[in-house]
């Protein structure tokens, strides 16, 4: 079963089982948006859309995602917001280089099964100076974790890969560089990262 079939399947009770878990440290995360009066913003896997009550105004909004089933729940949260979405592949984003201002890449980096293409895409379409700011679960160097090791290339086919480590994928994009990494949930497996396109 591919990722797009998983998740046409999930879509209809994702927002029961993550609106309420993730909210906080959606809040949380956007808040490291700032001003964004007059930018032009991706929403990369933007899902059923859980970001967009909480996006500031002033900004034009695109939000990608694989999974049209998806992007129907996102539809309805984006009535009377400035957010047009698509349907596109992270690892291969349909968007000139340095279209975007700024990119929110929120549970997506672990769910795609090559994080560093989708890394290394988002990097291509920011603006010099622009910053990703990431919300996932990461493994750190070195960490043992051998359930979520072992679990992971199963899980990964159907919902999310459990054994990514930041740090790995980070190196493949010598263009970014970390500004900040704060524990968001889960005992710090969920972390906030957020990174600036320096290059
Ligand atoms: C865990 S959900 C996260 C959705 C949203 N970002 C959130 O924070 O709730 C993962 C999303 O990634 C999407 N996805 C999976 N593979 C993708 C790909 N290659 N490109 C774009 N989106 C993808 C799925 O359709 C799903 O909507």
């Amino acid at each position: 079963m591919s990722l797009r079939h998983s998740y046409t399947l999930i879509a209809p009770i994702y927002d029961l089982f993550i609106n309420a878990a993730t909210r906080q440290v959606r809040k949380n995360s956007l808040r490291a948006l700032g001003d964004v009066q007059g930018q032009t913003i991706l929403i990369d896997g933007i899902g059923s859309g859980l970001d967009i009550p909480f996006l500031p105004q002033g900004a034009l909004y695109i939000g990608v995602d694989y999974t049209p089933a998806m992007l129907q729940r996102a539809i309805k949260k984006s009535v009377g917001k400035s957010v047009t979405l698509h349907v596109g592949d992270a690892m291969a984003l349909p968007y000139p280089d340095g279209a975007f201002d700024a990119i929110i890449m929120h549970l997506i980096l672990a769910v795609v099964p090559r994080p560093e293409r989708a890394l290394l895409e988002a990097a291509r379409v920011l603006k010099p100076g622009g910053r990703i700011l990431i919300l996932d679960k990461f493994l750190h160097r070195g960490q043992r974790a051998p359930l979520r090791r072992l679990l992971s290339p199963l899980l990964g086919r159907a919902v999310t890969r459990t054994d990514v480590v930041f740090e790995d994928v980070l190196a493949a994009c010598p263009q970014l560089t970390v500004v900040s990494d704060t524990p968001a949930l889960g005992q710090g497996w969920f972390r906030h990262i957020a990174v600036e396109k320096t290059l």
